[in-house]
């Protein structure tokens, strides 16, 4: 297998100042299964375009094979056999190769794209984010599947997934990359050591420094004194001819300011070795949230409900009561009818030809946010955007730059932002929206870690209203106050 190598890698998007990478040099073998890991934006999905030479950069990029990247590779010619014996592996039905691609769920595309990837020989696939459709079980098979395969890049924002099929680890930080022979975890577990210990180093160089400026004032009022003191001497010394005294007094002062200078040196030294911890520090500020009180007090009522999609049943829901302050999470396997459900509620069915049959219930007056899971959507800079949903501007500004968006990203047209960070607007869009109910369908599909972790804090210390679908199982135990199955009514009422 080839290695790849890459010497004094820069790049940096056009009229952009941040640099994605500069001076980067690695090397990569191509047989190891490398997780490619790190923060929303930090330019993985770039990177993986810098390999397969589709953006200009700096520097010398080599013997990277002939690539196929997920999503995509449909173009390519593949044998039927091999993807039917790839879609066995995966443990998934071999019978989705036939069927149209519009017809099969967001699970089975990601599947079918992925055999197709790899019934390709000596090819070396780049797969950007294949879990998000994907439910706890369909995650584990499809882990299961990497692992038994060879060479290959994955970016995924999922721990759990990540450690259980690689045996690399690159990870794009704050200010460079790192590259390890061991697990995302054990990556993440040896940096929170590393971040803890420089934490400590930090406070104690703090300490130091604040008693080195301490002596450094009291040092030079004293040299400032013997300074005077001295001129004094030698004042009196016309008179006095105090020779020894002079000298004393000049002795004193010159030793003082060398002390001073001392001092000072020492300070500089301790304030530039505290600017070089924690600068891979990751941090997250603390978002807000104000829903509007409704006075309903059961905003939404749902019973024997059957959801039809174009006449045909989907699926059925025997009871939800939705009380205010509750987070319902919305559970079952894929495509049972979960988005089904959610849509119905936002009343964004139409299009998609949903009816329903049932008592279906929905407080009059009832202010609704949507995020939906469809990203491609976004168009125009985010000013644009506000006042297209007549958003609060500054406070949706806010947000998204406690987000850690920057001025350049706020005013880009938001086509251009990464994955993560387009789902940050839609997120941050929600948030400004003061709702009685909000409805999330995968709001946390390709948000990285840090800042999965602070929109769980976030709803789950709000009183807001919520209904949401979602596979990070930590968002669902530590956020859902109940949970509601809808049963799927494909194949004749009987799955
Ligand atoms: N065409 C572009 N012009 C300017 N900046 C861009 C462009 N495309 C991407 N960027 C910026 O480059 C940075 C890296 O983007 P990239 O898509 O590589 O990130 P990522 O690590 O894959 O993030 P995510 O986890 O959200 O997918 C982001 O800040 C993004 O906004
Ligand atoms: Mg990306």
């Amino acid at each position: 297998m080839p290695t790849i190598i890459i010497k004094n890698l820069t790049f940096a998007y056009d009229g952009s100042e941040k640099k994605l990478f500069e001076n980067i040099n690695l090397t990569l073998d191509t047989s190891w299964r490398l997780a490619l890991a790190g923060r929303n934006g930090r330019g993985k999905t770039s990177f993986l375009k810098l390999l397969r030479g589709e953006l200009p950069y700096e520097g010398t990029i080599t013997g990277v094979p002939e690539t196929v990247t997920f999503p995509g590779g449909e173009e390519l010619e593949v044998e039927d056999w091999k993807v039917r014996k790839e879609l066995n592996l995966m443990g998934a039905d071999p019978d989705i190769m036939y069927r149209p691609v519009e017809t099969l769920s967001g699970g089975e595309r990601t599947k079918l794209m992925l055999a197709r990837l790899f019934s390709y020989d000596g090819i070396y696939p780049l797969i950007d984010e294949p879990t998000n459709h994907l439910d706890l079980t369909g995650r584990e098979k499809l882990a299961e599947y990497l692992a038994g395969k060879d060479g290959f890049i994955l970016i995924s924002h999922d721990r759990n997934f990540l450690d259980r099929c690689t045996d690399h680890t690159l990870v794009i930080t704050k200010t460079g990359v790192e590259l390890t022979a061991a697990s995302y975890s054990t990556w993440w577990e040896n940096n929170e050591q590393r971040m803890e210990s420089e934490r400590a180093r930090n406070a104690q160089l703090h300490k130091e420094i604040n008693s080195i400026d301490k002596a450094i004032k009291q040092n030079s009022s004293w040299a400032g004194k013997a300074e005077t003191s001295k001129n004094r001497a030698h004042a009196s010394s016309k008179v006095a001819e105090d020779h020894f005294r002079r000298a004393y007094e000049a002795e004193k002062s010159r030793k003082l300011m060398s002390l001073a200078k001392n001092l000072k040196n020492r300070n500089e030294k301790k304030l530039e070795e505290k600017k070089s911890l924690l600068a891979d520090e990751e941090r997250s500020e603390q978002l807000k949230i104000s829903g509007s009180e409704h006075h309903n007090k059961t905003p939404v009522i749902l019973k024997d409900l059957t959801l039809l999609r174009y006449g045909e049943p989907i699926a059925g829901i025997r009871e939800l009561i939705v009380n205010r302050g509750d987070k319902i999470s919305i559970q079952g396997a894929n495509g049972c009818g979960k988005s089904t459900l959610i849509k119905h509620l936002a009343g964004l069915g139409q299009e998609e030809g949903i009816s329903v049959t049932g008592e279906s219930y929905i407080a009059p007056g009832l202010k609704i946010s949507y995020v939906g899971q469809d990203t491609s959507a976004l168009r125009g800079s985010v000013s644009e955007i506000a006042a297209d949903r007549r958003a609060d501007k500054t406070l949706l500004t806010t947000i998204l730059v406690k987000m850690g968006f920057d001025g350049n990203m706020l005013l880009r047209d938001t086509s251009t932002l990464s994955l993560g960070q387009k789902k940050c607007v839609m997120i941050a869009l929600s948030l400004c929206e003061h709702a009685d109910i909000y409805l999330w369908d995968e709001p946390l599909n390709y948000i990285d870690v840090y800042m999965r972790q602070e929109i769980e804090r976030l709803v789950k210390n709000s009183n807001i209203t919520m209904l949401f679908v979602e596979h990070d199982r930590s968002f669902i135990d530590n956020v859902s106050t109940k949970s509601c199955t809808p049963q799927s009514l494909r194949d004749n009422g009987t799955s």
